[in-house]
């Protein structure tokens, strides 16, 4: 580890990890390159008795796995805190839940709707809270996405990712993340299911000269000679009642063979999870050469050990 990225993880100790925005170019890099040095062995931590807290108000597989499974390889442990099995859900204040779990836990990681509640997690916790996923943003995924696409390319500086369906947490994560990583980022979403403005300049705000973050409703420009084509389901959690009317919407938006036919030829395909073959991707695709979706399902266990490591102060 070069002097630089050791005092960008060191910076990292005791900070929240609410927005992908929150860390530097610098510090997203070490993350991603420490993430790479624990899945290839070549680096170890053990921290030894930590404690992580998860409070997730919504269903997860990937996301509350891999920080479990994480903590575990980090010598520490997770109690699982369903706000259904606290007395957060018979309305117990969440400055007060915040204020106690802190004493217990070295480290919580929130799943939810509201990115203002997250927030407040992190003004009332004395420990450094992770977003599990809000509806507005999914950083711990994007971390993730960026180190596949690394492993594919080497390189993410001047590449472009793109991502076609609707502009959510996923969307905006990609944006940001991608932004600080000189990754150019292309968005084609139906006209009224565009990314939020907001995130869209903050995005282009952050990214370096020459890096473009551009949204569009033709998916077909924005994966033309791409190096990643990413996708994610339609109706996010939260939003299953617009299922139907959002399937009308999104019909021209799935990934199919003759859209990934428009990417660069080394073109790579994701998908965070959980996919709805025949919606937003093709059977073909999802199962096709060109899908790196596992391998980025199981990077979310590495960044996430990083990341731990790092805002515990285990380096
Ligand atoms: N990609 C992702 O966050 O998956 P889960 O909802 O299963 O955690
Ligand atoms: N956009 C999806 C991502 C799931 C990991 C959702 O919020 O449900």
């Amino acid at each position: 580890m070069t002097l630089g990225v050791a005092a960008a993880l060191t910076a990292l100790r005791g900070r929240d990890y609410l927005s992908s925005a929150d860390c530097s170019t610098d510090e997203t890099t070490a993350l991603i390159g420490l993430a790479q040095q624990l899945k290839s062995g070549e680096r170890r931590i053990d921290l030894g008795n930590r404690v992580l807290g998860l409070i997730f108000s919504k269903a997860s597989t990937r996301t509350r796995v891999s920080f479990q499974v994480a903590m575990a390889h980090l010598g520490g442990q997770t109690v699982d805190l369903h706000p259904s099995v606290t007395q957060l859900g018979r309305g117990e204040p969440l400055e007060d839940t915040a204020r106690v779990l802190s004493r217990y836990c070295d480290v919580l990681a929130v799943r939810t709707f509201a990115q203002q509640e997250i927030v407040d997690y992190a003004f009332w916790s004395d420990v450094p809270v992770i977003n599990a996923l809000t509806d507005l943003e999914h950083p711990c995924q994007a971390l993730a996405d960026f180190m596949t696409m690394k492993e594919e390319h080497g390189e993410l500086s001047g590449h472009t990712l793109a991502y076609v369906g609707d502009g959510n947490n996923v969307a905006h994560s990609l944006m940001l993340c991608g932004a600080l990583l000189g990754v150019n980022i292309k968005i084609a979403c139906p006209q009224g299911f565009e990314p939020l403005n907001g995130i869209l300049e903050q995005a282009r705000k952050i990214a370096p000269e020459g890096t473009s973050v551009d949204v569009t409703n033709d998916p077909f420009e924005a994966v033309k000679g791409a190096q990643a084509v990413y996708t994610d389901v339609w109706a996010s959690m939260g939003q299953e009642e617009e299922q139907q009317q959002r399937a009308a919407a999104f019909a021209e938006f799935c990934v199919n063979q003759t859209l990934l036919n428009q990417a660069a030829s080394d073109a790579i395909v994701l998908h965070c999870l959980p996919a709805h073959r025949g919606e937003e991707i093709s059977a073909e695709v999802m199962e096709g050469p060109q899908s790196r979706i596992f391998d980025q399902a199981e990077n979310r266990l590495h960044v996430q050990q990083a990341l731990l490591a790092a805002v515990m102060g285990g380096l």
